[in-house]
Parts: structure tokens; C-alpha cells; sequence
């Protein structure tokens, strides 16, 4: 039997993330930097956010609290283009070729950012990375703030000027129908833009199944609680539905007690066509790197494993097709050296 992957595989390897929020990206640092560079009072603002990165979390709601807060601190776009920079920089130095990054753009408008300014922001901080870490965005909706909001999130990117391949539903599953979102998913295909869904991370199996019958999902974000249910893990398996799997931040929100529980392992072993990605990494007090390192570690992936698991995050993305022909070369590349 093949070795498991070194830790210089893993710290090498050109990595593909497709499962990274860059509202999720705010470092404790920068939020508190940003938080004093619009004269909060400490003893408000800054204790919703103070020693609030414990990488654990009573419950999804409880993590909720401290991303949101971090969030209300992102109110220029000088303010989006420290983070959008940080957060390049950041996956540039773990070698990651291509990232997917969620973008709720809602947020950063609400917070008085006037739409150009935040596109052009963004694009200004994601270009630090440099021309080997390529960043496309998919832009996502909440789905407990409605259809109103997914509406006016698809105005947004309609008349964006930034590189968005793709739609995405993000928030607590089951506040809403999901046929709520019928017309969100509409508006994905008339743009020809990527559709994923965040189901099956706290919902249960059936929020899955709703995902690809209704909304004809092409990616899951998340998918763990397809563990429960035998017939969906079949069907998953035999479809080789892309489920985009970020195991920190599932323990983190206390879905699973630990890494060793967490059915990562279960499914790399049944064939489930997973990728790895950390969600919200500083909030879960992770990286990409360190996901790919408990999955060697726990199911012992080996250096061909871990090439298999980069290709097929690059063929599940929605980059276009000159984007994932580059990537998969240096990762060919990496792979015949
Ligand atoms: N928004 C940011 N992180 C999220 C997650 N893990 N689940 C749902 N919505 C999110
Ligand atoms: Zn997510």
C-alpha cells in the first residue's frame, strides 16, 4: 500500500479551493483594525468581536454572532480592499491556484458600500495574490433574509464589473421554502452562471435531496447529513454529486464532536466525489492546508489521493475553460516531478 502524502505534498501541492467565504476570511486583526479606523467604542463594538474566534461554537447561530459582527466593521471599500488583499495573500502563501469565493455583496451594501466601489475594491484587493492564485467569486444570497433578497442580490451582480462565475444559497436551512428560491435559480442559468447550494449541514437529508430535485443544484456546499441517510449517500455516490466538504467548520459549529467523527472519512472511502475547502477560516481557526492535513491524517490519503482530490475540485469548478485548463496543468506539473 501507497504512503500516505507527506506534509510537504500537502504544503506544495497547487490546492483548489471551492468553499471559501470571503465574509468568513476576516481575521480577528483586521477586524479589530478596522473597528478602531471607524472610532467604535471598545467597550460596544469591539467586545462583540474581542477573544470571539475560538474556532468552536455552541451552535451555528453562535458562530453567526461573531462573523456578523466582523462583518458590520467592513464599511468602506478601502475597508473590503484590506480584507480582499489579506485574504489573497493568504491563499497565494499555501499555494492555492484557484479559489471560489463566496461573496454575500448584500452585506457590504447594507453597510453603505455603493455597488462600483465595492466591485472595483475587490477586484483591486484579490489581484495581490498575483497571476498564479486566481480568484473567481460566486455571489451568494442568505436564504433566511427571502426572495427579496436573493432578487436584489441578482440586480447586484448583474451589473457588476468583477469576474463572478456562479450563484450560491447560503444560510440557516429550512427558514424558508425552497421554492422561494426558484427564481434565483432562474436568474443563475439566464446568466449563465454556476448554482450552489449550502444543504445538509445543519438541515437534514432530505434539504439535500430538495437542492438537486427543485433547485437543480450543481454543487453542494456541505452535504454531511447525506451520512444519515443510505439511500441519498447511493445516490450521491452514483451520480458523483460534488459535495464541497469543510470538516473544521462542521465540528465548529458542533455538528460532529470531533475530526476523528466526521464522516470525511467515510466518505473519501465510499467513492463520495468530495472536495475540501474551510469555509470560514479564521473563524474556525483553520486553512485549507490544515483541512487537507486532518483528512491525510484521519484517512490516510496518500500523494496520489491528494492529487486525485485537487484535479476534481478544478473539473467541479466554475471557472471557465482556459482557467481550469491552466490549473490542471500545474497540477499535472506538480504531480510528473
Ligand atoms: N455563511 C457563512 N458561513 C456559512 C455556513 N457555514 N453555512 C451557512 N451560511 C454561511
Ligand atoms: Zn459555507
Amino acid at each position: 500500500m501507497a504512503d500516505r502524502a507527506s506534509d510537504a505534498d500537502i504544503v506544495s501541492i497547487p490546492k483548489v479551493e471551492l468553499h471559501i467565504h470571503l465574509n468568513g476570511s476576516i481575521t480577528e486583526a483586521t477586524a479589530l483594525t478596522l473597528a478602531r479606523r471607524h472610532g467604535v467604542d471598545p467597550a460596544e463594538g469591539l467586545k462583540l468581536v474581542d477573544g470571539r474566534y475560538p474556532g468552536r461554537y455552541p451552535n451555528f447561530e453562535g458562530f453567526l454572532d461573531a462573523y456578523l459582527a466582523a462583518n458590520q466593521f467592513v464599511r468602506t471599500p478601502d475597508d473590503l480592499e484590506l480584507v480582499a488583499a489579506e485574504f489573497a495573500r493568504g491563499q497565494a502563501a499555501q499555494s492555492i491556484a484557484y479559489s471560489e469565493i463566496i461573496f454575500t455583496a448584500m452585506i457590504f451594501v447594507r453597510n453603505g458600500m455603493e455597488p462600483a466601489s465595492m466591485w472595483a475594491a475587490l477586484r483591486r484587493g484579490l489581484a495581490v495574490g498575483g497571476p498564479d492564485t486566481r480568484i473567481s467569486i460566486v455571489v451568494d444570497a442568505i436564504r433566511d433574509l427571502g426572495a427579496e433578497e436573493a432578487a436584489a442580490t441578482v440586480r447586484l451582480v448583474e451589473a457588476a464589473d468583477a469576474p463572478i462565475v456562479g450563484l450560491c444559497l447560503t444560510g440557516i436551512e429550512g427558514t424558508m421554502p425552497v421554492e422561494t428560491f426558484l427564481p434565483f435559480r432562474a436568474d443563475a442559468r439566464r446568466l449563465g452562471l454556476g448554482f450552489t447550494v449550502h444543504a445538509g449541514e445543519m438541515g437534514p437529508p432530505e434539504s439535500v435531496e430538495a437542492s438537486l430535485d427543485v433547485l437543480g443544484a450543481e454543487r453542494i456546499g456541505h452535504g454531511v447529513a447525506a451520512i444519515r441517510d443510505p439511500a441519498l449517500l447511493e445516490r450521491l455516490i452514483r451520480d458523483q454529486v460534488v459535495l464541497d466538504v469543510c470538516p473544521s467548520s462542521n465540528v465548529g459549529i458542533g455538528e460532529y464532536p470531533s475530526l476523528e467523527a466526521h464522516p470525511m472519512t467515510e466518505f473519501w472511502r465510499r467513492g463520495v466525489r468530495m472536495t475540501i475547502s474551510s469555509d470560514d477560516p479564521p473563524f474556525f481557526g483553520t486553512t485549507l492546508t490544515d483541512e487537507l492535513r486532518h483528512l491525510v491524517r484521519i484517512a490516510g490519503l496518500t500523494r496520489g489521493d491528494l492529487i486525485t482530490l485537487q484535479r476534481r475540485a478544478i473539473d467541479a469548478s466554475f471557472a471557465d475553460a482556459a482557467t481550469r485548463a491552466a490549473v490542471r496543468a500545474r497540477i499535472d506539473a506538480w504531480a510528473d516531478a
